[in-house]
């Protein structure tokens, strides 16, 4: 397979052709954005460090009947992928009350959920992603019930499989945001990633938060932190 031209490049990755219609390569870099991009940075070593961690995940993921776009881990920054036809929805769960959820309602970060809640934004840059109900969704076209149906089922069962394998490393899944698309067969599959750049995660037994949350918040040790999750994942250090 041979890499080809730039397709499109978004905040944290670029994404390249190849030379096959169904597969693209996927290239993670160390920049970093917060805030819909108004807060700007770099973070050594990230775009290395979220490679490794998403192939991670997602590996976990398909042993566990999780269908995602991933194929393998080509190199430090490169990952070949199905190419997907993205479904233009952030689908966002939440275990712990953290984030825009503790901001919009008044409650404290970190309070636990009776259970756990699903919320869909809008992928759009110029709108700042607002969140969406189902009605929308479905009386704007964005998605149809079944493909909505589908992808709410995925997301609870990744929730499923991370969290029960992420407490096992001590490590509290507090939030995640993840993405959906449709192949060129038209099945709906995982796509993006799963990182610390797209998930809150939390020292069990300090709460010390070891996700983006350290350079959204300047709280330092933002490298560390990821190191730190790559090596609760792998129990390597690269
Ligand atoms: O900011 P908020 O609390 O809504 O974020 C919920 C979760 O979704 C967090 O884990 C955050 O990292 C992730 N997220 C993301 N990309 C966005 C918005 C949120 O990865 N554009």
């Amino acid at each position: 397979m041979e890499k080809l031209e730039m397709m499109y490049e978004g905040k944290a990755k670029q994404v390249f052709k190849t030379d096959r219609d169904d597969e693209v390569i996927v290239r993670y870099k160390d920049d970093a954005t917060a805030f819909n991009g108004a807060k700007k940075g770099t973070i050594t070593d990230k775009g290395v460090l979220n490679n490794k961690i998403t192939t991670f995940f997602f590996d976990l993921l398909a042993k566990n009947g999780v269908p995602t776009h991933f194929i393998e881990r080509l190199d430090d920054r490169e990952q070949r992928v199905k190419k997907l036809s993205i479904v233009p929805l952030e689908v966002i769960i939440r275990n712990r009350c953290a984030g825009s959820m503790a901001k919009r309602y008044g409650r404290e970060e970190g309070e636990e959920l009776a259970f756990p809640t699903i919320e869909f934004c809008l992928k759009d840059d110029d709108l700042d992603d607002p969140l969406i109900n189902t009605y929308h969704i479905r009386a704007l076209n964005i998605a149809s019930q079944e493909d909505l149906d589908t992808i709410t089922k995925l997301a609870f069962k990744v929730n499923d499989v991370l969290k029960k394998f992420l407490a096992e490393k001590e490590v509290i899944l507090v939030d995640f945001k993840l993405e959906f698309g449709k192949d060129t067969k038209g099945n709906i599959l995982l796509g993006d990633e799963i990182s610390p750049d797209t998930c809150r995660f939390w020292d069990a037994n300090t709460l010390e938060k070891l996700d983006k949350d350290r350079f959204r918040r300047d709280l330092g040790n933002v490298e560390e932190a990821y190191h730190e999750m790559l090596r609760r994942l792998t129990g390597k250090e690269n």
